[in-house]
């Protein structure tokens, strides 16, 4: 498979989709700020379902950054990015210098309030601004009929829909599901980060939260199995730990005593310098079929 074609301009993004648009042809977008793996591959793959013709962005977004994270050692390798982006059956790859995406001058922020306040939104709190901000700008640059999320960044994937709906943006938002590593890891750009010893301890995340859900699906107290999952986080060596919440599915309400509706457990901790976050489906007892 050839590498996609790329594009660094708004304008020359816009005149290849045009031109598809033109010809019938539905496309289908996956933003991405690069270092990609299997999840972001998956991604493309998922979009290629939605649209005749995929458009990938790289574009690792100082704004979702703060002064302290890790903006200029997040890793980039804009060639091999290229390559595997071909090989998943992506045609263009929209990979703009900062200067394209925020001019001199540029002052517009994008807030979705409500479901980006709390979790993430509290632990980091110039991230969603930043992310809803970018996400606005690519979704109207480009103008595809789809648009492809992880559902490894849920909280992020709720506020995307609430950010759509709201701005009335012709999009579909598709989710896709978390790709883990064989020992349930799920895959991140960041894991490249972690030490041999960091790695080893960081499937734990994924067990703990496993087990949760097994509890939780039970019919198991939501404050108990929050705070116990919190222990063995801490016990297999993640620290701090930001949050360990379960919260309604569709909105990240809080719920309680138990699970009663869809549901979501969203974890996020440090193991040395690098904060790994996860989230797994909970469903309340008699969906999940524990019941017998
Ligand atoms: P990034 O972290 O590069 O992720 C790009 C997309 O890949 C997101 O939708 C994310 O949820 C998804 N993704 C990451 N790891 C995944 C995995 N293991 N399985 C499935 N999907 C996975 O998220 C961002 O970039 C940025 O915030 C962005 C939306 C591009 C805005 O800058």
């Amino acid at each position: 498979m050839p590498d996609p074609v790329l594009v660094r301009s708004v304008a020359d993004l816009r005149a290849v989709v045009h031109v598809w648009r033109r010809e019938g042809l539905r496309v289908a977008l996956v933003p991405t700020m690069g270092a990609l793996h299997e999840g972001h591959l998956s991604l493309v793959r998922l979009a290629r379902m939605h649209g005749e013709r995929v458009v990938a962005s790289l574009f690792v977004n100082p704004k979702q950054f703060s002064a302290h994270e890790d903006l200029d050692r997040y890793p980039r390798d804009e060639a091999g990015d290229a390559a595997k982006l071909g090989q998943a059956g992506c045609d263009l790859l929209f990979a703009p210098p900062a200067s394209e995406i925020y001019p001199p001058g540029f002052a517009t922020a994008v807030t979705v309030s409500g479901v980006s306040d709390d979790l993430e939104g509290a632990m980091r709190p110039h991230f969603f601004g930043g992310v809803a901000t970018v996400v606005t700008k690519l979704l109207l640059q480009c103008l595809p009929d789809a648009a492809v999320f992880g559902e490894k960044d849920y909280q992020q994937l709720l506020m995307i829909r609430r950010l759509v709906r709201d701005l009335d943006i012709p999009v579909a938002v598709v989710a896709g599901p978390t790709v883990r590593e064989g020992d349930g890891l799920a895959m991140s750009s960041r894991n490249a980060y972690l030490s041999a010893n960091e790695r080893s301890a960081a499937t734990q995340m994924n067990v703990i939260l496993k087990r949760a859900v097994a509890d939780l699906e039970y019919g198991g107290d939501i404050a108990a199995i929050e705070r116990d999952a919190t222990m063995a986080l801490d016990e297999a060596g993640f620290n701090p730990i930001d949050y360990v919440a379960v919260r309604d599915a569709g909105d990240l309400s809080v719920l309680g005593p138990r699970v009663d509706r869809p549901a979501r457990i969203l974890a996020a901790a440090w193991l040395g310098k690098t904060r790994l976050i996860d989230n797994f489906s909970v469903l309340p007892r008699a969906v999940a079929g524990n019941d017998a």
